[in-house]
């Protein structure tokens, strides 16, 4: 593995009555992002954050805010997200009409493009725009809660997709989201992501050592 691994925990496993001290923890444990998972209770059943929470919690950090977005239609809202200060901002192009307005949106706000592939889409809804965006996010279980079994089987997409990137040359990030635990991170990072996501593992395990678990998520 020559790639720096990163590590961005979901807030979504935080306790929501306190983001704020919960996000300055995440710093102070080593996180290298934030991850915010922002739900609308139409393109997954789950509701959780907008905008303007984001924007409370800018101020506490200088961290990288990698949000991602789970709403459709995506479009109105990546204005609003990029002047609430996400730095990354990924969504998933079943939330879109059109892939590549969505990327040139992202863009034109001077923001890191993401692309998110649920557990069952093909490598092929995001092949043809690697040289636009900025990461592949691969979703290790269906979006809309934290806490779920990793599925094991998204494995090998992530190895064709980094197979793909490498061919290309392209610098391109491949970051894994969902039932990131203790074990299966090993073989997210053999298989070829650079960048973890977890929620759960984060902020429960090791009575929700923070720092510890982050280390062990990095180094396993
Ligand atoms: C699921 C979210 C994930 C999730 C990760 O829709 O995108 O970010 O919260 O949490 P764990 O690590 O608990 O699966
Ligand atoms: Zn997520």
């Amino acid at each position: 593995m020559t790639d720096t691994i990163k590590i961005s925990p979901s807030i979504l496993s935080a306790d929501f009555s306190k983001l704020g001290s919960e996000v300055i923890s995440l710093e102070k444990a080593g996180a290298d992002y934030i991850h915010i998972d922002v739900m609308d209770g139409h393109f997954v059943p789950n509701l959780t954050i907008g905008p303007e929470v984001i924007k409370k919690l800018r101020p506490l950090t200088k961290k990288i805010f990698d949000v991602h977005l789970m709403i459709s239609p995506v479009n109105n809202f990546i204005k609003d997200f990029a002047n609430a200060g996400a730095d990354i901002i990924t969504f998933h192009p079943e939330a879109t009409e059109d892939t590549a307005k969505t990327i040139d949106l992202i863009k034109k706000e001077g923001k890191k493009v993401g692309i998110s592939l649920k557990p069952k889409s093909k490598i092929d809804l995001v092949e043809k725009y690697l040289s636009d965006i900025d990461l592949v996010l691969i979703m290790s279980v269906e979006p809309g809660f934290g806490g779920q079994k990793f599925m094991p089987e998204v494995l090998e997409k992530t190895k064709k997709l980094k197979a793909i990137i490498k061919n290309k040359k392209l610098d391109v990030d491949i970051e894994i989201d969902g039932g990131i635990n203790f074990e299966n991170c090993t073989l997210a990072k053999q298989a070829g992501a650079n960048i973890l996501v977890s929620g759960s593992t984060i902020f429960k395990e090791n009575k929700g050592d923070l720092k510890k678990n982050i280390e062990i998520l990095r180094k396993n």
